[in-house]
């Protein structure tokens, strides 16, 4: 099992992506620590996943630097290690450019880009002092997005906030590779998680991303658990700085936009 023995942190591991993340790395031998706000489901994810392998779920709120601290002390103090990050924690909040509200772009940001700033500095520290006393080094994964490079244009601090952890990655990875210690990112396209449950009951909204996908299907969360479980695994012992896209082809697309009938 790739990650036997491994203990990792998945944030917004309640539920989503980083639910399936969390599966997928209690299967390969990790023992995960679920970082959460929402307690209910969290408390539940982790007892799911105790039938089959070692979870715990701990509250954080990845915007709060007293909540990081207290997560990485608490895991310290459960399993004596942290090999992995996952920084998946992430919120949306759609409005037109010229309505969106101040605190809605802070709010969005504060999770999605200082979180992951709060958390993988709060866990990098450990992994370095571990390092520089002979021990082996740990690796981040950072959840970003297809809208790190592209852009909707009622998503205005979501495709800022993914565009910074883009940024993050790189300039995060410079600064550790010397300790060895591994960054990098998955961005995901389409996935279907709560986030994107809306689309189900609307049309409209389904066909405007399946004009976007050649592969013309939504991606299950597993499909992105699988790529996390390689970046935090030995087989990507020489990759850094990185962000692989699992999109079913919407990158590599050109072309598609509707443009109305001339009459
Ligand atoms: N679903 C998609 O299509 C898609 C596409 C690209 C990227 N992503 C990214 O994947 C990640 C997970 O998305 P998802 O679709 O699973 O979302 P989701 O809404 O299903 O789950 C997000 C989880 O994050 C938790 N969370 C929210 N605020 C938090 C905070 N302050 N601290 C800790 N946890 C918090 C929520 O409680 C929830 O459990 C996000 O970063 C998202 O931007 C999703």
């Amino acid at each position: 099992m790739s990650l036997e023995n491994k203990v990792a942190i998945v944030t917004g591991a309640a539920r989503g992506i980083g639910l399936a993340i969390a599966r997928r790395f209690v299967m390969d031998g990790a023992k995960v620590v679920i970082a959460d706000v929402d307690d209910e489901a969290g408390e539940a994810a982790a007892g799911d996943l105790n039938s089959l392998g070692e979870a715990m779920y701990i509250h954080c709120n990845v915007a709060e630097r007293l909540d990081v601290r207290n997560l990485v002390a608490e895991t310290l103090n459960a399993h004596g290690d942290i090999n992995v990050l996952v920084n998946n924690a992430g919120i949306v909040a759609g409005a037109d450019f010229l309505d969106l509200e101040e605190d809605d772009f802070d709010r969005v940001l504060s999770i999605n880009l200082k979180g992951a700033f709060l958390c993988s500095q709060a866990v990098a520290r450990h992994m370095v002092e571990k390092v520089e006393s002979g021990g082996a080094p740990g690796c981040i994964v950072n959840m970003s997005s297809i809208n790190s490079v592209l852009a909707i244009p009622n998503q205005i601090p979501y495709c800022v906030s993914k565009g910074g952890l883009s940024q993050l990655t790189k300039a995060t990875a410079l600064s550790l590779a010397k300790y060895g210690i591994r960054v990098n990112a998955v961005g995901p396209g389409s996935i279907m998680t709560d986030m994107l449950a809306s689309v189900n009951d609307d049309p409209a909204a389904k066909n405007r991303i399946m004009s976007r996908t050649p592969m013309l299907r939504i991606g299950d969360p597993s499909e992105i658990a699988g790529v996390a479980a390689f970046l935090a695994s030995e087989d990507a012992s020489y990759v850094t700085g990185q962000t692989i896209f699992a999109d079913g082809g919407r990158m590599p697309l050109n072309y598609t936009v509707a443009v109305p009938d001339e009459d």
